[in-house]
């Protein structure tokens, strides 16, 4: 599948999103500005801050409580379609998501 992110200023990046990698990868592995990810997926940074729109969040699992935990130090605003990014698995029918990048990590 293909993942856009769209940054903070409005531009769309598109990226190729291999089903079983997270979406933190697929950013990083595309050189995504503003994906960070400091502590490359073990939950201990919350530097892959993203934020899904309401209808994704319906379809991803819901958060774990480590997740829960290490949001709450995101630099940006922590909203409701709040997730971090290593902890998402892509799936096929995640083509075509847009992505929002947070405007700072
Ligand atoms: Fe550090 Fe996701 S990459 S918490």
């Amino acid at each position: 599948p293909k993942i856009i992110f769209q940054e903070a200023d409005g531009t769309r990046i598109e990226v190729e999103a291999p089903v079983g990698k997270t979406i933190m990868e697929a950013a990083r592995d595309s050189n995504v500005p503003g994906i960070d990810a400091d502590c490359g997926g073990a939950l201990a940074c919350a530097t892959c801050h993203c934020y899904f729109s309401d209808d994704q969040i319906g379809m991803l699992p819901a958060k774990s409580a480590s997740e829960e935990d290490m949001i709450n130090f995101a630099n940006a605003e922590v909203k409701d379609g709040s997730r971090l990014s290593c902890q998402i698995s892509i799936t096929q029918d995640m083509d075509g998501w847009v992505v929002q990048v947070p405007d700072t990590q």
